[in-house]
Order: C-alpha cells, then sequence, then structure tokens
C-alpha cells in the first residue's frame, strides 16, 4: 500500500493531480478538496469487471431477449413505479430525507420478496445506521416476521459481500451507503470516494450474481442525494422518496429507471403500522376541504397513467412591501409568475399590490401545464374574494396570450373528476371538440381562453 495526495471534486468525484479553482467535469467552483489516498499495490486484487468476461461484438439480431425477470414487492405502488417489480440483478438507490420512512418500507417489503412468485428466497437486510435491537423493534411493530430475512448491522462492505457468499441471497437491502466503507479506501464513510467505491462493489455483486440490491440514500438539505452525483449515474433506478411533514401524506417517484417509466408515481400514508398503500388517492387528497370559500379550485391531474384530483388553493393579501412576495408550494415558481403577468395583461386583474401565495393541498407537486387553468382560477377566485363553485373542476394549459391549450389524458381525467362527484368541468376547447359529451354524467364545458372561463364561474 502506498497515498499519494490528489484534488477530489465534493460535487462529481473528479479526481485531479493538481488543484484547480472550477471542476472540469462538472463545472462547480471552489470544489476540489485536497485528500490523501491509499492505492492497493498488489495488482491481482484489482476490482472486478462488471462485465466477467471480454466479448467479441455480435451481430445485433443474434441476441435471444429472455424478458426480465421481476420479483413483486407485495406492493401495488412501489412496483408500478419500479416498472413491474424489482429486476434480478438490478441496483436500485432509494434517496429521502431523514424520518421519511425508507428503513421502514424496505423492512415491510422483504417479508414479500421472501416469499415472491412461489417460492421461498433469501433476503438479507444490512443496516449501519440502526443495532440489531431497533431494528427488531421497528419488525414487531410493523408486524415483519420471516424465517429467510437475514439482518445484520456491518458497515464495512468487505463483510457484507463475504456474508452474501455465505447466504446467497437474491436480494440485498443496504441501509444507508453513507455508512459504508471499504478498507482499501482511506477516506472517511460517506465522502465520495467511499460511496462510489462501495456502491461499485455492490454493482459488479449484482451483477455477475443476479443479486438485486437496494441501496439506500440520504438527501442533504438542498433535496439532492448527498454524495458524489456519481452514484445516480451507476445504478439503475433512482427512486426519491418524498412527503412533507407533518403530513404522512408520501410519495415515491422514479427519478431515473433503466427498466421502466419514470412518469409514475406511488402513494402511500405513513402511520405506526408502517407504510400503507393508497390506491385512491383523490379523495384523500381532497379530505377536509373547505366549502364556500374563495381562492379555491379543484384540479384534475395525471400522474403517468394515474388521474389525480387535487386542491389549488391562492391567497392575495394586500402588500406591505414595495416588492410583493410571491411564494409558491408544489407549483413551480416562475411559473407562477408567468401566470400572473398573463392574468395581469390579459385580464386587467391588478396583483401588483398583493403578495401572492400559491399551494397545492397535500404535497404533491404536479408539473404538468393542465393545473394552469385552475391556477389561474384559484388566483382570479382569490383576489376578486369570491368563491367557485364546490363542484367546479378545471385543467387546461395557459398560454401566454390567455389562451387556453388542450392537455392529455382528457378522458381519464373527466371521469375521474366525475367520480369524485365534481358536476361542472372545464377544459381547453381542443379537447372539448373531440368529445362525446353526451356520455358524461356532467356539465363538460370547453374554453378557448381565459376570458371565456371568466364567463363560467
Ligand atoms: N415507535 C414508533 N411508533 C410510530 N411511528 C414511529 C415509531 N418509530 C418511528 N416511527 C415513524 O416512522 C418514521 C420513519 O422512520 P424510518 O423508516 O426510520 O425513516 P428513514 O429510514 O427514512 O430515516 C419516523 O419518521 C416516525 O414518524
Ligand atoms: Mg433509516
Amino acid at each position: 500500500m502506498k497515498t499519494k495526495t490528489i484534488y477530489q471534486c465534493t460535487e462529481c468525484g473528479y479526481q485531479s493531480a493538481k488543484w484547480l479553482g472550477k471542476c472540469p467535469a462538472c463545472g462547480e467552483w471552489n470544489t476540489l478538496e485536497e485528500k490523501e489516498e491509499t492505492i492497493a499495490t498488489d495488482k491481482g486484487k484489482g476490482r472486478k469487471p462488471l462485465i466477467a468476461k471480454s466479448e467479441q461484438a455480435l451481430p445485433f439480431t443474434s441476441l435471444e431477449l429472455p424478458d426480465y425477470v421481476r420479483s413483486k414487492s407485495g406492493m401495488g405502488e412501489l412496483d408500478r413505479v419500479l416498472g413491474g417489480g424489482f429486476v434480478h440483478g438490478s441496483v436500485v438507490l432509494l434517496a429521502g430525507e431523514p424520518g421519511i420512512g425508507k428503513s421502514t418500507l424496505l423492512l415491510q417489503i422483504s417479508t414479500a420478496l421472501t416469499q415472491c412468485d412461489g417460492k421461498t428466497s433469501t433476503v438479507l437486510y444490512t443496516s449501519g445506521e440502526e443495532s440489531r435491537l431497533q431494528l427488531h423493534y421497528r419488525a414487531k411493530r410493523l408486524g415483519v416476521k420471516c424465517e429467510n430475512l437475514y439482518v445484520m448491522t456491518e458497515t464495512d462492505v468487505e463483510r457484507i459481500l463475504s456474508e452474501c457468499d455465505r447466504l446467497q441471497p437474491s436480494f440485498l437491502i443496504v441501509d444507508s451507503i453513507q455508512t459504508l466503507s471499504d478498507q482499501n479506501v482511506s477516506s472517511a464513510p460517506g465522502t465520495v470516494s467511499q460511496v462510489r467505491e462501495c456502491t461499485l462493489r455492490l454493482i459488479a455483486k449484482a451483477k455477475s450474481e443476479g443479486i438485486s440490491v437496494i441501496i439506500v440514500g440520504h438527501v442533504n438539505k438542498e433535496g439532492g442525494i448527498a454524495g458524489p452525483k456519481v452514484l445516480e449515474h451507476m445504478v439503475d433506478a433512482v427512486l426519491c422518496f418524498e412527503g412533507q411533514r407533518p403530513s404522512s401524506f408520501r410519495i415515491i417517484r422514479a427519478a431515473k429507471n433503466r427498466y421502466g417509466s419514470t412518469n409514475e408515481i406511488g402513494v402511500f400514508e405513513l402511520t405506526d403500522k408502517g407504510l400503507e398503500q393508497i390506491t385512491n388517492p383523490s379523495e384523500m387528497l381532497l379530505e377536509g376541504r373547505p366549502v364556500g370559500v374563495s381562492g379555491n379550485c379543484a384540479a384534475c391531474l395525471v400522474e403517468g397513467t394515474r388521474p389525480m384530483i387535487a386542491e389549488i388553493q391562492a391567497l392575495a393579501a394586500e402588500t406591505n412591501y414595495s416588492t410583493p412576495k410571491r411564494t409558491s408550494n408544489g407549483v413551480d415558481y416562475n411559473r407562477l409568475w408567468l401566470l400572473l403577468a398573463v392574468l395581469e395583461r390579459r385580464l386587467g386583474l391588478k396583483f401588483s399590490s398583493h403578495d401572492v401565495y400559491l399551494n397545492v393541498a397535500g404535497g404533491l407537486r404536479p408539473d404538468e401545464p393542465a393545473s394552469d387553468l385552475p391556477c389561474c382560477l384559484a388566483l382570479i377566485s382569490a383576489i376578486k374574494d369570491r368563491p367557485l363553485a364546490d363542484d367546479l373542476i378545471a385543467f387546461g394549459e395557459i398560454g401566454l396570450s390567455g389562451e387556453c391549450r388542450g392537455v392529455s389524458d382528457c378522458d381519464l381525467r373527466i371521469k375521474e373528476a366525475i367520480r369524485l362527484g365534481f358536476k361542472t368541468i372545464l377544459l381547453p376547447y381542443t379537447n372539448f371538440r373531440k368529445l362525446q359529451t353526451s356520455k358524461y354524467d356532467a356539465n363538460v364545458i370547453g374554453v378557448k381562453s381565459l376570458f371565456e372561463a371568466l364567463k363560467y364561474i
């Protein structure tokens, strides 16, 4: 073993022999830090290649394509986000803030994973954060009890891998990557080189032996996954676990997925019995909805293939500042500015003397343009201080001229709105034209612009 001094970027892990002000790889300034790196000198013990044997190039058409082998986690909401379950030999990163419920979820699905597809398989759960006793108490509280679930509290990646050789598990859960360390790397756990090295070793194991590995990752204050960005590039799927405390509502999204769509979300509620799936999130999002209050408008959104009714809330209060305040929760901040500009310019509403707050109830973050029309209606209702009808719902994109543009999945949205008892549905005229409105048990209205929408509210 010998050591040398190198400079490493704390953002992306780029290494350089000399100090640089700006990282050439990620473009961040002042992120290169001096560190000592130990180099393993015994050459034979180097890192194993990810693909075992060297391969010759083959004609593309000669490849046989067996389907991905997937295992269901027993939670339909999670399986949907994964694209139909865990693919054998894949590496999934589950990222989220502390206390959001990552360990709880993984302990809960462990039971189902030991018995997927009618045969028993072994699951190895390793924790570097909690003691065995803590894990047992949690398992008891959640009602998790099964024979083929092995638990170990370990932070040395070497020992975890050798336990894998002994137990031959089908699933390996690592909680969390920031606590793991590799003896061959001198830096502390959680640093760029440790995280990268440990992840590489876990990936090599997954690919060579077909073990599905689930890695827990912490999220830093800015909401990014702590540690190097390279971690996200290395794994097959990145699932983000989100929720706004004190709300018990939890959402899992795929930020990256090599085996499925990234549009789908999974919805859960965190209770003292663990995470419970919510298959009809609309009901929960509308629960406790105020009646006859100005500034509220229901919106019919679609997340992946699932329609979801959310409530958009706006508040306009006379400002005490020279520059009025704008706060947005759930809707993109720049989108709020854009919509306010459209409302001011096209409808002549004066928001310049008001502080404006926009919020999507339930911690949902709709990032589709269909939320524009309900946001505008909520803002109009707020500034005029006149409530909208309680059974009114809207969706549609608003353009800069105040025009209302068509959106996708119109039929899906209308059906969900009707299922939840909405009687008046405002939607873009371009969508309305193609609809057979008589088949719906509601007053479906197509509008060409914001101005036209005003006539109906
Ligand atoms: N004894 C308990 N009874 C009820 N809820 C608990 C108990 N212990 C922990 N929790 C809840 O479970 C949540 C999730 O914990 P955990 O799964 O450890 O989060 P993470 O692994 O993401 O940091 C905690 O935020 C807490 O609200
Ligand atoms: Mg935890």
